[in-house]
């Protein structure tokens, strides 16, 4: 993967909500393969805030089909970065951009019938949105199932645009918003798209047995609800796909667990790859995890949530042991390859070697 940040002129930035806009990125002819996108996935941005740099991820929110690079970014209450991008960016602007990478994705098939179902809520729809339009474009006898929550209508990302999906679509897909501060006159549809929520949903309106996969991004209580919900129908984890964009603190204990492993790893010596160079490192637990270590010896790793979230500092162990704090970015899959999230990992064994270049 190409770990270079790129400088993307904005094209156009539209207010979506009163705390959300979109924006699309112009995408020069050179940069076309390098910003070819998979529905579902990511960019990471870097910018100078207050003499700081801070990275962020946003999810695309258009298929690739459309031809366009487009994210929505929701404001945050204290973000630095949203709050900028909603209240200063505008077209003409440059933003520094890395390649779109992630793999909330999945594999549509031309020929393929199947049935989705997604919980999204709040600016979780941006991924979403990407994979449903893709789904209903690529496969044309596959179903979708929405089922979005938010606070308030006036509130509702891509509300148009999903109602005009519908109308496009109106045998094949199904939409159910979910509004929790304002009253519906289908009891069903007030209130969070909490774990009782679901469960009515997953025996009422979807059979959980009859759906090929589960796209599941939203707030931390709402996603736990839905996987939960799922696992205790017995739906295989490899049709239940989750994109967290944040997490909450280590326990007390996780964090002294990790702490004493950061020490025991004191002056474990590492051999790293990144954009064809190799170089020796020596771990130290001041640094805390393998990715500042790296790039305290002077290597640009590349990183953006620093917890284990957006897998923006993936890499491939190809020798030794590493342990990781937590891990909400890997897919079993990519485990099983032998991929870690260098942010969150720290080497447990002599002659650890691993590799970005992949
Ligand atoms: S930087 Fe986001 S998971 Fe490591």
């Amino acid at each position: 993967m190409d770990h270079e940040f790129h400088q993307l002129r904005v094209a156009e930035v539209k207010r979506e909500t009163p705390d959300s806009v979109s924006v699309r990125l112009e995408v020069p002819e050179p940069l076309r393969g390098t910003f070819a996108f998979k529905a579902g996935q990511h960019l990471t941005f870097r910018r100078e805030i207050g003499g700081e740099e801070v990275r962020r991820n946003y999810s695309v929110c258009v298929a690739p089909s459309e031809g366009l690079l487009k994210i929505g970014v929701k404001r945050i209450a204290g973000g630095a970065f949203s709050g900028w991008v909603n209240e200063a960016l505008k077209a003409g602007d440059t933003l520094d951009v890395m390649a779109p990478h992630g793999s909330f994705c999945w594999n549509f098939e031309a020929q393929a019938r199947r049935h989705y179902v997604a919980f999204a809520g709040g600016s979780g729809i941006t991924p979403i949105l990407s994979l449903m339009k893709t789904a209903l474009a690529v496969e044309s006898q596959s179903q979708f199932t929405l089922f979005y929550g938010n606070r308030t209508s006036a509130g509702v990302m891509f509300l148009e645009e999903i109602a005009g999906l519908k109308d496009r679509y109106i045998d094949r897909l199904g939409v159910f918003h979910f509004l929790e501060d304002e009253e519906e006159e289908i009891q069903v549809f007030n209130g969070r798209l909490d774990r009782a929520k679901i469960d009515v949903l997953l025996s009422s309106l979807v059979d959980p047995a009859h759906v090929d996969a589960f796209f599941i991004c939203g707030p931390g209580p709402m996603m736990d609800a839905a996987e939960e919900a799922l696992q205790a129908r017995n739906v295989e984890p490899s049709r239940i796909l989750v994109e967290r964009f944040t997490t909450g603190p280590l326990s007390a204990a996780q964090a002294a667990a990790a702490r004493a492993l950061e020490e025991k790893a004191a002056g474990l010596k590492m051999s790293i790859t990144l954009n064809g160079r190799r170089m020796n490192v020596t771990f130290d637990p001041a640094n805390r995890s393998i990715l500042d270590n790296v790039r305290a010896a002077g290597m640009p790793a590349p990183f953006a949530c620093k917890g284990g979230v957006c897998a923006t500092c993936r890499a491939k162990v190809t020798a030794g042991e590493v342990s990781m704090k937590v891990n909400y970015g890997l897919t079993a899959q990519e485990l099983a390859e032998g991929y870690v999230l260098t942010c969150q990992a720290t080497p447990v064994s002599e002659g650890v070697s691993l590799t970005y270049d992949v």
